[in-house]
């Protein structure tokens, strides 16, 4: 657990900003909010994805890279007239999804790169602060009111709208998740307890070991590889061939939108198969036997993946007391990531064995929902209850 946050809800009004960073694209966000009953009256985003040169460099050129995309949104914006009221600024909320020690509601400390970064002057270093500085580079005068990651920026966002959401799950790039549990069960906490009686955890459950989940030859391969490029291990040769081809030794190649277009492929021949083989890893000729193998490895890979999250979900909804009818209150789970979003193989498995772990009964009351950029929106509104001007509006 590396933050815990006392959870807010105002009713509040304005144009907000975002920038969404932790998944595979990153995002700029306008949230125009309607206060109490207007709720989010419009939003708006642009889209792009990190260099992967900027993934592996300095400090500076990722948020000078992000600070330049923020200066383009807001001077498009310029273009269409679309100011704030006099004398206000624009304020941003700052969605980081990477493990931060977070020491306010807007300053955090990078620990450590996950999902493929490794940009080892920013770590140790205030995020909010490395972004300021670089928005200040470009110009921008735009002070950070909220720092916050994807799993609390979706819960965020799925309660503005909906009470009962109560979990929240990313399955992306990488995988967390966060719930409301009751402030007195957190023995972590020694502070006053919030008037909710709630506080919000971030779970950083990548971290999660258990002797009841051993780990396979194949988790150790893959630990191994990510910690000390070089040294992997577990390579044997025969299903394509006497040798192991050269693109199969390359990490992370087969991304999960190749490996779900496998899997879903219908067609009496699996041409999607021998096409994605061909193209990706560049092995040409597989016969129709073997790409049946190749889907259904796709299979187990998915449905220990699927399994997986879904255990974690369970344990969620045990310490909340909500995996039993005994408490028959309604809980929304909301979840957001490519993996989830695009995966269909991957959800079903994932919300079919909730359902069995739970039973049909209880299952009845848990209900999982896609929350589309939620985690975007999530800061806007967390920006607006933290915004400098609050005070001033009331
Ligand atoms: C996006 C959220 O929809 O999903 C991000 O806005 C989140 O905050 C991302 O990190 C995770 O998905 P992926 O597939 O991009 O890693």
């Amino acid at each position: 657990m590396v933050r815990e946050e006392e959870e807010e809800s105002r009713s509040d009004e304005g144009v907000f900003y975002a920038l969404d960073l932790g998944g595979t694209n990153f995002r700029v966000l306008r949230v125009q909010l309607g206060g109490k009953a207007g709720g989010v009256v419009h939003q708006e985003f642009t889209e792009a994805s990190i260099p992967p040169a900027l993934m592996g460099g300095t400090s500076d050129a990722l948020f000078n890279y992000i600070a330049e995309k923020l200066a383009n949104f807001v001077a498009a914006e310029e273009e269409q007239k679309f100011h704030q009221p006099p004398g206000r600024q624009r304020e941003l909320g700052f969605t980081f999804s990477f493990p931060v020690m977070q020491t306010s509601i807007n300053s955090g400390t990078l620990i450590r790169w996950t999902k493929g970064f490794s940009i080892s002057d920013a770590v140790g270093q205030d995020v909010v602060a490395e972004l300021t500085k670089a928005l200040q580079r470009k110009g921008v005068e735009m002070p950070v009111a909220a720092l916050v990651n994807d799993t609390i920026g979706t819960l965020a966002g799925g309660r503005y709208t909906n009470k009962d959401v109560a979990v929240a799950v990313i399955l992306g790039t990488g995988t967390n998740a966060a719930y409301v549990e009751r402030a007195q069960a957190i023995p972590k906490w020694h502070g006053p307890l919030p008037k909710s009686g709630e506080m919000v955890i971030n779970m950083e459950w990548g971290n999660f070991r258990s002797l009841h989940l051993p780990l396979m030859e194949y988790d150790h391969a893959m630990d191994v590889e990510s910690l000390n490029p070089g040294e992997q291990i577990s390579e044997e040769a025969a299903f394509f061939g006497d040798e192991v081809h050269a693109k199969l030794k390359i990490s992370f190649i087969l991304r999960t939108p190749d490996m779900s277009a496998m899997h879903h492929d219908t067609s009496s021949d699996l041409r999607v198969v021998g096409q994605k083989l061909k193209d990706v890893l560049e092995i040409s000729n597989t016969s129709l036997k073997k790409s049946r193998i190749v889907v259904k490895l796709c299979n187990i890979v998915t449905a220990r993946g699927a399994r997986l999250a879904a255990a974690g979900v369970l344990g969620i909804l045990k310490k909340m007391g909500r995996d039993s009818l005994k408490d028959p209150q309604k809980t929304v789970v909301a979840m957001d990531g490519g993996l989830y979003e695009h995966y269909a193989e991957y959800r079903g498995c994932l919300e079919n064995t909730l359902r069995e772990l739970v039973g049909e009964e209880t299952a009845s009351s848990i209900v999982v929902e896609h929350s589309n950029d939620g985690s975007g929106i999530g800061a806007a509104l967390l920006t607006a209850s933290h915004s400098l001007y609050l005070k001033d509006k009331s």
